[in-house]
């Protein structure tokens, strides 16, 4: 066990620096950059690539100096990727009538648990913006023709026990109607799964989890995880 600074404490040497993310087709390069627009990350950067495809830098802080740190790029995946990811698909048999079994299983997991396999999860210092910005991604699911059929959101409460936090999730639009709890206390995610993006053994989504803590626990699910 290591004890940690705060974000000020200038012991801090090291900071997350950047994710790379990839979309399939050209197509969805837009689309994915107008729903990272959408979570409040600033477009810092867009240029052409020579294979008809844009690639993004991120910031996903617009206040935040962009030294290094706190980036996301956003790229379509090589045409290796693809070609492994299609050879894949073709290998398992991935929805034909004798698909392998371990492609339901694998799906079925995520379904359960959209932490399962790779997600990118960002922490948010307000609830209320959260919230804001998960109630305008799920409206956008159901009429924008850039979104439709491309994304699911799944949240998971904070765990029962404190009076204030239980009437706050109760009270909330994304976290009031679940029962799922996160795997820890003082703390509430939401899940924004897209086909806008390609990641894990399948290559057929990205889950990217929106986190945000309450202030005031030393103890909390960020570092004491609880089954
Ligand atoms: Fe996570």
């Amino acid at each position: 066990m290591t004890t940690t600074g705060t974000p000020a404490d200038s012991r801090v040497t090291k900071t997350l620096g950047h994710v790379a993310l990839h979309y399939r087709k050209a197509e969805d390069g837009p689309r994915a950059a107008r729903l990272f627009e959408k979570l409040g990350y600033a477009r810092v950067q867009e240029l052409p690539l020579p294979n008809g495809s844009r690639f993004y830098q991120f910031a996903v802080d617009a206040n935040a100096p962009l030294e290094g740190d706190g980036i996301i790029y956003l790229s379509r995946a090589s045409d290796q990727q693809l070609a492994l990811l299609e050879a894949v698909h073709s290998a398992l048999r991935v929805g034909q009538p004798d698909q392998h079994p371990a492609v339901a299983a694998m799906r079925s997991a995520q379904v359960s648990d959209p932490e399962v396999t790779f997600h990118v999860g960002l922490l948010m210092k307000s609830l209320e913006e959260l919230e804001k910005v998960v109630v305008d991604i799920r409206e956008s699911a159901q009429r924008d023709p850039d979104f439709i059929g491309r994304i699911n959101i799944v949240a998971n409460r904070a765990r029962r026990g404190d009076a204030g936090i239980d009437a706050r999730m109760d009270a909330s639009p994304v976290f009031g109607s679940t029962a799922r709890e996160c795997y820890g206390r003082y703390g509430c995610q939401a899940f924004i799964e897209t086909s806008l993006l390609t990641s894990g053994p399948l290559g057929e989504n990205l889950v990217i989890e929106l986190d945000y803590l309450f202030p005031g626990h030393p103890q909390h699910m960020f570092n004491k995880t609880e089954i």
